[in-house]
Protein backbone atom coordinates (compact mmCIF):
# COMPACT_ATOMS: atom_id res chain seq x y z
CA UNK A 1 0.00 0.00 0.00
CA UNK A 2 0.97 3.26 -0.71
CA UNK A 3 1.83 5.55 2.02
CA UNK A 4 0.49 9.09 0.65
CA UNK A 5 -2.83 7.01 -0.08
CA UNK A 6 -3.77 6.70 3.88
CA UNK A 7 -3.02 10.40 4.53
CA UNK A 8 -4.69 11.76 1.10
CA UNK A 9 -8.09 12.94 1.92
CA UNK A 10 -10.47 10.83 -0.86
CA UNK A 11 -11.95 13.06 -2.91
CA UNK A 12 -15.14 10.96 -2.29
CA UNK A 13 -16.68 13.86 -0.14
CA UNK A 14 -16.19 16.04 -3.26
CA UNK A 15 -18.71 14.72 -5.76
CA UNK A 16 -22.02 14.19 -5.68
CA UNK A 17 -21.74 10.13 -6.30
CA UNK A 18 -24.74 8.69 -9.04
CA UNK A 19 -26.73 6.17 -7.66
CA UNK A 20 -26.46 2.91 -9.83
CA UNK A 21 -29.31 1.55 -11.41
CA UNK A 22 -32.55 0.77 -9.66
CA UNK A 23 -36.18 0.25 -8.21
CA UNK A 24 -37.16 2.23 -5.28
CA UNK A 25 -40.24 0.37 -4.08
CA UNK A 26 -42.09 2.28 -1.16
CA UNK A 27 -44.64 0.46 0.97
CA UNK A 28 -47.34 2.15 2.55
CA UNK A 29 -47.57 4.14 -0.77
CA UNK A 30 -50.68 6.17 -0.12
CA UNK A 31 -50.07 7.25 3.06
CA UNK A 32 -49.16 10.46 4.54
CA UNK A 33 -44.94 10.41 4.76
CA UNK A 34 -45.26 9.38 1.15
CA UNK A 35 -46.92 12.48 -0.04
CA UNK A 36 -45.44 14.40 2.24
CA UNK A 37 -41.93 13.72 2.44
CA UNK A 38 -40.77 10.78 0.40
CA UNK A 39 -41.84 11.72 -3.37
CA UNK A 40 -40.83 15.34 -3.25
CA UNK A 41 -37.82 14.05 -2.04
CA UNK A 42 -37.35 11.67 -5.05
CA UNK A 43 -38.78 14.66 -7.44
CA UNK A 44 -36.03 17.06 -6.42
CA UNK A 45 -33.33 14.27 -6.59
CA UNK A 46 -34.85 13.73 -10.07
CA UNK A 47 -34.75 17.19 -10.48
CA UNK A 48 -30.71 17.90 -9.52
CA UNK A 49 -30.32 15.19 -12.19
CA UNK A 50 -29.15 12.50 -9.26
CA UNK A 51 -31.43 9.98 -10.01
CA UNK A 52 -29.87 7.54 -12.68
CA UNK A 53 -30.76 6.23 -16.19
CA UNK A 54 -32.41 3.15 -15.13
CA UNK A 55 -34.88 3.94 -12.49
CA UNK A 56 -38.72 3.05 -11.48
CA UNK A 57 -40.34 3.13 -8.82
CA UNK A 58 -43.31 0.88 -7.47
CA UNK A 59 -45.65 1.69 -4.74
CA UNK A 60 -47.69 -0.92 -2.57
CA UNK A 61 -49.60 -0.04 -0.05
CA UNK A 62 -53.75 -1.51 1.08
CA UNK A 63 -55.52 1.55 -0.79
CA UNK A 64 -57.21 -0.05 -3.94
CA UNK A 65 -55.34 2.69 -6.18
CA UNK A 66 -54.74 1.86 -10.19
CA UNK A 67 -51.12 2.36 -11.91
CA UNK A 68 -52.55 6.08 -12.86
CA UNK A 69 -54.08 7.45 -9.37
CA UNK A 70 -50.64 6.89 -8.22
CA UNK A 71 -49.23 8.27 -11.24
CA UNK A 72 -50.96 11.22 -10.64
CA UNK A 73 -50.14 11.35 -6.88
CA UNK A 74 -46.49 11.40 -8.20
CA UNK A 75 -46.75 13.87 -10.30
CA UNK A 76 -48.78 16.28 -7.64
CA UNK A 77 -45.56 16.18 -5.51
CA UNK A 78 -43.26 17.74 -7.92
CA UNK A 79 -42.31 21.31 -8.76
CA UNK A 80 -44.00 22.40 -11.82
CA UNK A 81 -41.54 22.11 -15.15
CA UNK A 82 -39.23 19.00 -13.03
CA UNK A 83 -38.04 16.50 -15.59
CA UNK A 84 -40.77 14.59 -13.79
CA UNK A 85 -43.17 13.41 -16.02
CA UNK A 86 -40.46 10.75 -17.43
CA UNK A 87 -40.32 9.30 -13.95
CA UNK A 88 -44.34 9.02 -13.37
CA UNK A 89 -44.46 6.95 -16.76
CA UNK A 90 -41.97 4.25 -15.04
CA UNK A 91 -44.50 4.47 -11.80
CA UNK A 92 -46.33 1.30 -11.14
CA UNK A 93 -48.54 0.61 -8.15
CA UNK A 94 -49.57 -2.98 -6.56
CA UNK A 95 -52.56 -2.69 -4.54
CA UNK A 96 -52.51 -5.48 -1.78
CA UNK A 97 -52.76 -6.91 1.88
CA UNK A 98 -49.33 -7.60 3.12
CA UNK A 99 -50.32 -10.82 4.50
CA UNK A 100 -51.11 -12.43 0.83
CA UNK A 101 -48.97 -14.51 -1.03
CA UNK A 102 -50.63 -12.95 -4.18
CA UNK A 103 -49.56 -9.35 -3.47
CA UNK A 104 -45.55 -10.00 -3.20
CA UNK A 105 -46.00 -12.21 -6.50
CA UNK A 106 -47.49 -9.35 -8.29
CA UNK A 107 -44.57 -7.10 -6.40
CA UNK A 108 -42.11 -9.46 -8.12
CA UNK A 109 -44.01 -9.06 -11.89
CA UNK A 110 -43.55 -5.14 -11.49
CA UNK A 111 -39.89 -5.99 -10.61
CA UNK A 112 -39.07 -7.96 -13.25
CA UNK A 113 -40.75 -5.76 -15.88
CA UNK A 114 -39.02 -2.81 -14.66
CA UNK A 115 -35.63 -4.46 -15.18
CA UNK A 116 -36.86 -5.56 -18.74
CA UNK A 117 -37.75 -2.48 -19.41
CA UNK A 118 -36.31 0.40 -17.61
CA UNK A 119 -32.65 -1.29 -17.03
CA UNK A 120 -33.13 -1.17 -13.29
CA UNK A 121 -30.14 -3.85 -13.45
CA UNK A 122 -32.09 -6.03 -10.87
CA UNK A 123 -30.73 -3.20 -7.71
CA UNK A 124 -33.81 -2.84 -5.46
CA UNK A 125 -34.53 -0.41 -2.66
CA UNK A 126 -37.55 -1.11 -0.48
CA UNK A 127 -38.69 2.02 2.05
CA UNK A 128 -40.96 0.83 4.93
CA UNK A 129 -42.82 4.26 4.96
CA UNK A 130 -46.28 1.24 6.76
CA UNK A 131 -47.65 1.64 10.16
CA UNK A 132 -44.70 0.24 12.25
CA UNK A 133 -46.72 -2.72 13.12
CA UNK A 134 -46.04 -4.10 9.66
CA UNK A 135 -42.27 -3.27 9.68
CA UNK A 136 -41.63 -7.05 10.61
CA UNK A 137 -44.54 -8.55 8.52
CA UNK A 138 -43.37 -6.91 5.14
CA UNK A 139 -39.57 -7.64 5.60
CA UNK A 140 -40.19 -11.13 6.52
CA UNK A 141 -42.80 -11.78 3.34
CA UNK A 142 -39.88 -9.60 1.06
CA UNK A 143 -37.92 -12.85 2.06
CA UNK A 144 -40.10 -15.56 2.11
CA UNK A 145 -40.52 -14.58 -1.64
CA UNK A 146 -36.93 -13.99 -2.24
CA UNK A 147 -37.02 -10.50 -2.80
CA UNK A 148 -34.35 -9.92 0.23
CA UNK A 149 -31.81 -10.59 -2.56
CA UNK A 150 -31.14 -8.35 -5.84
CA UNK A 151 -32.85 -9.40 -9.09
CA UNK A 152 -30.59 -11.13 -11.84
CA UNK A 153 -27.93 -9.09 -12.42
CA UNK A 154 -28.19 -6.54 -9.37
CA UNK A 155 -25.64 -6.30 -7.11
CA UNK A 156 -27.92 -5.26 -4.02
CA UNK A 157 -31.43 -5.11 -2.05
CA UNK A 158 -31.64 -2.74 0.53
CA UNK A 159 -34.26 -2.51 3.30
CA UNK A 160 -34.59 1.57 4.65
CA UNK A 161 -37.14 1.59 8.03
CA UNK A 162 -38.65 4.52 9.14
CA UNK A 163 -39.45 5.72 12.90
CA UNK A 164 -40.56 4.88 15.22
CA UNK A 165 -37.86 1.56 15.86
CA UNK A 166 -40.27 -0.04 18.79
CA UNK A 167 -42.02 1.46 21.32
CA UNK A 168 -39.33 0.25 24.08
CA UNK A 169 -35.92 -1.44 24.24
CA UNK A 170 -37.71 -5.31 23.93
CA UNK A 171 -40.32 -4.47 21.49
CA UNK A 172 -37.06 -2.55 19.44
CA UNK A 173 -34.96 -5.77 19.96
CA UNK A 174 -37.69 -7.49 19.08
CA UNK A 175 -37.81 -5.75 15.91
CA UNK A 176 -34.07 -6.30 15.23
CA UNK A 177 -34.74 -10.21 15.23
CA UNK A 178 -37.55 -10.34 12.81
CA UNK A 179 -35.80 -7.87 10.40
CA UNK A 180 -32.49 -9.81 10.88
CA UNK A 181 -34.02 -12.99 9.90
CA UNK A 182 -34.60 -11.73 6.41
CA UNK A 183 -32.29 -8.91 6.17
CA UNK A 184 -28.52 -8.45 6.91
CA UNK A 185 -27.94 -5.47 9.26
CA UNK A 186 -25.59 -4.94 6.33
CA UNK A 187 -28.72 -4.46 3.99
CA UNK A 188 -30.80 -2.34 6.68
CA UNK A 189 -31.25 1.58 6.57
CA UNK A 190 -32.92 3.32 9.64
CA UNK A 191 -33.93 6.50 9.05
CA UNK A 192 -33.44 9.50 11.15
CA UNK A 193 -34.25 12.17 9.47
CA UNK A 194 -32.65 14.81 11.60
CA UNK A 195 -29.28 12.94 10.53
CA UNK A 196 -29.91 14.30 6.77
CA UNK A 197 -30.46 17.56 8.04
CA UNK A 198 -27.38 19.83 6.71
CA UNK A 199 -26.51 21.62 9.91
CA UNK A 200 -26.88 18.58 12.08
CA UNK A 201 -23.86 17.46 9.57
CA UNK A 202 -22.26 20.53 10.03
CA UNK A 203 -21.59 20.01 13.67
CA UNK A 204 -18.97 17.18 12.53
CA UNK A 205 -17.13 19.99 10.35
CA UNK A 206 -17.41 22.55 13.25
CA UNK A 207 -15.53 20.10 15.73
CA UNK A 208 -13.20 18.51 13.74
CA UNK A 209 -12.24 20.59 10.49
CA UNK A 210 -11.23 23.50 13.30
CA UNK A 211 -8.63 23.92 15.21
CA UNK A 212 -9.76 26.13 17.77
CA UNK A 213 -13.16 24.13 18.99
CA UNK A 214 -11.56 21.07 20.11
CA UNK A 215 -8.83 21.74 22.86
CA UNK A 216 -12.08 23.52 24.35
CA UNK A 217 -15.03 21.10 24.01
CA UNK A 218 -14.55 19.31 27.10
CA UNK A 219 -15.52 19.23 31.57
CA UNK A 220 -12.52 21.74 31.78
CA UNK A 221 -14.07 24.67 29.86
CA UNK A 222 -17.93 23.58 29.32
CA UNK A 223 -20.48 24.12 32.06
CA UNK A 224 -23.46 22.50 30.79
CA UNK A 225 -24.89 21.29 27.41
CA UNK A 226 -28.71 22.27 26.19
CA UNK A 227 -29.85 20.95 23.37
CA UNK A 228 -33.43 21.87 22.41
CA UNK A 229 -36.18 20.58 19.78
CA UNK A 230 -39.33 23.31 20.37
CA UNK A 231 -42.43 22.88 18.20
CA UNK A 232 -44.87 25.57 17.41
CA UNK A 233 -46.84 22.98 15.53
CA UNK A 234 -49.24 20.82 18.16
CA UNK A 235 -50.28 17.43 17.28
CA UNK A 236 -52.08 18.12 13.92
CA UNK A 237 -54.06 15.17 13.05
CA UNK A 238 -51.77 12.74 14.66
CA UNK A 239 -53.69 12.66 17.76
CA UNK A 240 -54.33 8.70 17.71
CA UNK A 241 -50.64 8.05 16.75
CA UNK A 242 -49.26 10.45 19.24
CA UNK A 243 -51.83 9.25 22.55
CA UNK A 244 -49.71 6.25 22.35
CA UNK A 245 -45.92 7.63 21.19
CA UNK A 246 -45.70 10.61 23.69
CA UNK A 247 -42.61 13.33 23.46
CA UNK A 248 -40.05 11.29 24.87
CA UNK A 249 -40.74 8.41 22.12
CA UNK A 250 -41.18 11.03 19.35
CA UNK A 251 -38.27 13.26 19.93
CA UNK A 252 -36.19 12.31 22.51
CA UNK A 253 -35.11 8.16 21.78
CA UNK A 254 -34.14 9.10 18.39
CA UNK A 255 -33.53 13.28 17.09
CA UNK A 256 -32.17 14.24 20.43
CA UNK A 257 -30.35 11.26 20.99
CA UNK A 258 -28.60 11.31 17.99
CA UNK A 259 -27.82 14.91 18.03
CA UNK A 260 -26.33 14.65 21.44
CA UNK A 261 -24.62 11.85 20.64
CA UNK A 262 -22.72 13.58 17.39
CA UNK A 263 -21.78 16.48 19.82
CA UNK A 264 -20.28 14.84 22.26
CA UNK A 265 -18.94 11.68 21.02
CA UNK A 266 -15.01 11.79 20.41
CA UNK A 267 -13.26 12.81 16.92
CA UNK A 268 -13.98 9.73 14.67
CA UNK A 269 -10.80 7.64 13.31
CA UNK A 270 -12.73 8.29 9.12
CA UNK A 271 -15.63 9.73 8.52
CA UNK A 272 -17.43 6.81 7.58
CA UNK A 273 -20.21 4.33 8.41
CA UNK A 274 -18.12 2.52 10.84
CA UNK A 275 -15.84 5.56 11.75
CA UNK A 276 -19.19 7.78 12.97
CA UNK A 277 -21.14 5.14 14.46
CA UNK A 278 -18.69 3.72 16.42
CA UNK A 279 -18.10 7.36 18.16
CA UNK A 280 -21.50 7.77 18.52
CA UNK A 281 -22.85 4.36 20.07
CA UNK A 282 -19.19 4.78 22.41
CA UNK A 283 -21.14 7.93 23.36
CA UNK A 284 -24.61 6.55 23.83
CA UNK A 285 -22.76 4.00 26.00
CA UNK A 286 -21.55 6.44 28.65
CA UNK A 287 -25.30 8.11 29.09
CA UNK A 288 -25.64 6.82 32.69
CA UNK A 289 -29.01 5.26 33.22
CA UNK A 290 -30.86 6.51 36.11
CA UNK A 291 -32.60 4.27 38.78
CA UNK A 292 -36.53 4.66 39.32
CA UNK A 293 -35.85 7.42 41.63
CA UNK A 294 -33.48 9.28 40.10
CA UNK A 295 -35.06 9.23 36.59
CA UNK A 296 -38.21 11.19 38.54
CA UNK A 297 -36.09 13.70 40.04
CA UNK A 298 -33.65 14.14 36.54
CA UNK A 299 -36.95 14.96 34.34
CA UNK A 300 -39.77 16.62 33.86
CA UNK A 301 -42.96 15.58 31.50
CA UNK A 302 -45.48 18.14 30.70
CA UNK A 303 -48.43 18.53 28.42
CA UNK A 304 -49.86 21.74 26.98
CA UNK A 305 -53.03 23.68 28.02
CA UNK A 306 -55.29 26.19 25.47
CA UNK A 307 -52.69 28.83 24.66
CA UNK A 308 -52.39 31.46 22.31
CA UNK A 309 -49.28 30.91 19.07
CA UNK A 310 -48.71 34.43 17.63
CA UNK A 311 -52.09 35.58 17.27
CA UNK A 312 -54.08 32.16 16.90
CA UNK A 313 -56.02 30.80 19.99
CA UNK A 314 -54.83 27.25 19.72
CA UNK A 315 -56.19 24.23 21.59
CA UNK A 316 -55.06 21.95 24.98
CA UNK A 317 -53.72 18.31 24.01
CA UNK A 318 -56.83 17.07 25.55
CA UNK A 319 -58.68 18.77 23.42
CA UNK A 320 -57.23 17.65 20.30
CA UNK A 321 -58.80 15.11 17.64
CA UNK A 322 -58.05 11.40 18.52
CA UNK A 323 -57.13 12.46 21.96
CA UNK A 324 -58.29 11.17 25.26
CA UNK A 325 -59.72 13.58 27.24
CA UNK A 326 -57.99 12.81 30.23
CA UNK A 327 -54.46 11.77 28.72
CA UNK A 328 -51.52 11.72 30.43
CA UNK A 329 -49.28 11.71 27.86
CA UNK A 330 -46.69 13.77 27.78
CA UNK A 331 -45.82 16.75 24.65
CA UNK A 332 -43.06 18.18 26.35
CA UNK A 333 -40.04 16.42 28.66
CA UNK A 334 -36.90 17.92 30.23
CA UNK A 335 -34.65 15.96 31.12
CA UNK A 336 -30.92 15.71 32.86
CA UNK A 337 -28.38 13.28 31.54
CA UNK A 338 -24.67 12.44 32.65
CA UNK A 339 -22.21 11.29 30.46
CA UNK A 340 -19.79 9.10 32.46
CA UNK A 341 -16.63 9.39 30.80
CA UNK A 342 -12.97 11.35 30.76
CA UNK A 343 -14.30 14.31 28.62
CA UNK A 344 -17.86 14.86 29.98
CA UNK A 345 -17.81 13.59 33.50
CA UNK A 346 -19.66 16.29 35.67
CA UNK A 347 -20.70 17.97 32.53
CA UNK A 348 -24.78 17.80 33.14
CA UNK A 349 -26.35 17.51 29.77
CA UNK A 350 -30.22 19.30 29.35
CA UNK A 351 -32.48 18.22 26.90
CA UNK A 352 -35.77 19.43 26.31
CA UNK A 353 -38.34 19.06 23.69
CA UNK A 354 -42.28 20.29 23.39
CA UNK A 355 -45.35 20.58 21.07
CA UNK A 356 -46.97 24.16 21.39
CA UNK A 357 -43.82 26.07 22.03
CA UNK A 358 -42.76 29.91 21.98
CA UNK A 359 -40.95 28.94 18.84
CA UNK A 360 -39.64 26.35 16.40
CA UNK A 361 -36.56 26.13 16.77
CA UNK A 362 -33.98 23.28 16.96
CA UNK A 363 -30.56 24.54 18.87
CA UNK A 364 -27.62 22.90 20.72
CA UNK A 365 -25.74 25.52 22.81
CA UNK A 366 -22.50 25.16 25.03
CA UNK A 367 -22.52 27.23 27.73
CA UNK A 368 -18.98 27.73 28.98
CA UNK A 369 -17.57 28.05 32.82
CA UNK A 370 -17.36 31.34 33.79
CA UNK A 371 -13.93 33.66 34.47
CA UNK A 372 -12.85 32.65 37.52
CA UNK A 373 -11.98 36.37 38.65
CA UNK A 374 -13.55 39.42 36.93
CA UNK A 375 -12.20 42.02 37.83
CA UNK A 376 -14.40 44.60 36.63
CA UNK A 377 -16.90 44.58 39.77
CA UNK A 378 -20.08 43.12 40.14
CA UNK A 379 -22.12 46.06 39.02
CA UNK A 380 -20.78 46.50 36.14
CA UNK A 381 -20.63 43.09 34.37
CA UNK A 382 -24.42 42.15 35.32
CA UNK A 383 -25.55 42.08 32.26
CA UNK A 384 -22.45 39.35 31.31
CA UNK A 385 -23.72 35.69 30.53
CA UNK A 386 -21.18 33.05 30.85
CA UNK A 387 -19.54 32.27 27.00
CA UNK A 388 -22.06 30.57 24.72
CA UNK A 389 -21.58 28.56 21.52
CA UNK A 390 -24.49 27.92 19.65
CA UNK A 391 -25.13 25.51 16.81
CA UNK A 392 -29.07 26.75 15.10
CA UNK A 393 -30.11 23.56 13.42
CA UNK A 394 -33.17 24.90 12.24
CA UNK A 395 -34.52 27.66 11.28
CA UNK A 396 -32.11 30.14 10.23
CA UNK A 397 -28.79 28.22 10.37
CA UNK A 398 -26.15 28.82 11.76
CA UNK A 399 -23.40 29.37 14.18
CA UNK A 400 -23.51 32.14 17.32
CA UNK A 401 -21.00 33.07 19.97
CA UNK A 402 -22.01 34.84 22.69
CA UNK A 403 -18.92 36.55 24.43
CA UNK A 404 -18.46 39.98 26.54
CA UNK A 405 -17.63 42.96 25.35
CA UNK A 406 -17.36 46.54 26.85
CA UNK A 407 -20.36 49.17 25.93
CA UNK A 408 -18.79 52.07 24.70
CA UNK A 409 -18.68 55.20 26.97
CA UNK A 410 -16.55 56.14 30.05
CA UNK A 411 -17.28 53.31 32.61
CA UNK A 412 -16.15 49.92 32.13
CA UNK A 413 -19.47 48.59 31.58
CA UNK A 414 -19.81 45.16 29.86
CA UNK A 415 -22.56 43.24 27.88
CA UNK A 416 -23.20 39.93 26.34
CA UNK A 417 -23.03 40.54 22.29
CA UNK A 418 -23.05 38.01 19.35
CA UNK A 419 -20.82 36.80 16.52
CA UNK A 420 -23.05 35.44 14.04
CA UNK A 421 -22.74 33.34 11.02
CA UNK A 422 -25.86 32.50 8.90
CA UNK A 423 -25.95 29.75 6.59
CA UNK A 424 -28.41 31.83 3.89
CA UNK A 425 -26.13 34.80 3.62
CA UNK A 426 -23.11 32.98 2.94
CA UNK A 427 -24.01 30.16 1.23
CA UNK A 428 -26.43 30.56 -1.51
CA UNK A 429 -29.10 28.54 -2.78
CA UNK A 430 -31.35 25.78 0.07
CA UNK A 431 -30.14 23.28 1.66
CA UNK A 432 -31.18 19.87 0.51
CA UNK A 433 -34.15 18.47 2.04
CA UNK A 434 -33.17 15.94 4.88
CA UNK A 435 -35.22 13.38 3.32
CA UNK A 436 -33.52 14.12 -0.51
CA UNK A 437 -30.41 13.14 0.93
CA UNK A 438 -30.61 10.17 2.71
CA UNK A 439 -33.02 8.87 0.28
CA UNK A 440 -29.54 9.49 -2.04
CA UNK A 441 -27.39 8.09 0.51
CA UNK A 442 -29.52 5.02 1.03
CA UNK A 443 -29.46 4.17 -3.37
CA UNK A 444 -25.50 4.88 -3.27
CA UNK A 445 -25.63 2.26 -0.33
CA UNK A 446 -23.61 5.17 2.08
CA UNK A 447 -24.76 3.93 5.88
CA UNK A 448 -23.19 6.59 7.68
CA UNK A 449 -26.21 8.81 8.32
CA UNK A 450 -28.13 5.63 8.96
CA UNK A 451 -28.71 4.32 12.51
CA UNK A 452 -26.99 1.01 13.16
CA UNK A 453 -28.60 -1.82 15.55
CA UNK A 454 -26.34 -0.97 18.23
CA UNK A 455 -26.86 2.44 18.47
CA UNK A 456 -30.73 1.74 18.44
CA UNK A 457 -30.58 -0.30 21.39
CA UNK A 458 -28.43 2.20 23.38
CA UNK A 459 -30.74 4.87 22.88
CA UNK A 460 -33.90 3.14 23.88
CA UNK A 461 -31.80 1.79 27.04
CA UNK A 462 -30.94 5.53 27.82
CA UNK A 463 -34.78 6.53 27.78
CA UNK A 464 -36.16 3.19 29.08
CA UNK A 465 -36.30 4.00 32.61
CA UNK A 466 -38.26 7.48 32.20
CA UNK A 467 -40.79 5.14 30.10
CA UNK A 468 -40.96 3.07 33.01
CA UNK A 469 -41.55 5.46 36.00
CA UNK A 470 -44.17 7.63 33.80
CA UNK A 471 -46.13 4.33 33.27
CA UNK A 472 -46.76 4.23 36.96
CA UNK A 473 -49.43 5.74 39.11
CA UNK A 474 -48.43 9.09 40.93
CA UNK A 475 -45.81 10.24 38.66
CA UNK A 476 -46.43 13.96 38.26
CA UNK A 477 -47.22 15.95 34.81
CA UNK A 478 -46.80 19.13 34.19
CA UNK A 479 -48.47 21.70 32.74
CA UNK A 480 -47.90 24.85 30.34
CA UNK A 481 -49.87 27.01 28.09
CA UNK A 482 -49.73 26.78 24.89
CA UNK A 483 -47.34 29.26 23.40
CA UNK A 484 -45.33 29.06 26.35
CA UNK A 485 -41.74 27.83 26.68
CA UNK A 486 -43.22 24.66 28.62
CA UNK A 487 -43.76 24.09 32.40
CA UNK A 488 -42.21 25.91 35.38
CA UNK A 489 -40.86 22.49 36.56
CA UNK A 490 -38.27 22.64 33.86
CA UNK A 491 -37.06 25.72 34.81
CA UNK A 492 -36.62 24.04 38.57
CA UNK A 493 -34.95 21.44 36.96
CA UNK A 494 -31.96 23.80 36.48
CA UNK A 495 -32.45 26.43 38.88
CA UNK A 496 -31.69 23.74 41.66
CA UNK A 497 -27.65 23.91 40.05
CA UNK A 498 -28.13 27.64 40.07
CA UNK A 499 -28.57 27.33 36.08
CA UNK A 500 -31.35 28.64 33.50
CA UNK A 501 -32.74 27.52 30.58
CA UNK A 502 -31.60 29.54 26.94
CA UNK A 503 -34.40 31.55 25.44
CA UNK A 504 -33.30 30.98 21.95
C1 LIG B 1 -40.91 13.68 13.61
C2 LIG B 1 -41.93 13.61 14.71
O1 LIG B 1 -40.01 12.60 13.70
O2 LIG B 1 -40.19 14.88 13.69
C3 LIG B 1 -42.86 14.81 14.65
O3 LIG B 1 -42.67 12.42 14.61
C4 LIG B 1 -42.07 16.09 14.63
O4 LIG B 1 -43.76 14.80 15.75
C5 LIG B 1 -40.99 16.05 13.56
O5 LIG B 1 -42.96 17.16 14.39
C6 LIG B 1 -40.08 17.25 13.64
O6 LIG B 1 -39.24 17.26 12.52
P1 LIG B 1 -38.69 18.63 11.95
O7 LIG B 1 -37.81 18.21 10.82
O8 LIG B 1 -39.87 19.44 11.52
O9 LIG B 1 -37.95 19.28 13.07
Amino acid sequence: MNVQDQHEPSDDFDRVKAPPPLTLVVFGASGDLTARKLLPAIAALCEHGILPNGFAIIGVSRTAWSDEEFQKTILDAAPAGAPWPEIVKRARYVAGDYANKDTFDRLKQALAEADRRFGTSGNRVYYLATIPDLFAVVASALAKHDCNRPGEGGSFARLVVEKPYGHDLDSAMALDDALHVAFDESQIFRIDHYMGKETVQNLLALRFANAIFEPIWNRRYVDNVQITVAEQLGVEHRGGFYEHAGALRDIVQNHLMQVLALTLMEPPATVDAQGIRDEKVKLLRAIVVPDPDEAVETAVRGQYTPGRIGDQEVPGYRQENGVDPRSVTETYVAMQLAVDNWRWAGVPVYLRTGKRLNKRVTEVAMQFHRVPHLAFGGRLARDLRPNELVIRVQPDEGICLLFGAKVPGEAFRLRSVNMDFSYARVFEGTNADAYERLLHDAMIGDATLFIRTDEVAQAWRVVDPFLQVWGEEGVPLAHYPAGSWGPHEADLLLARDQRQWRHP
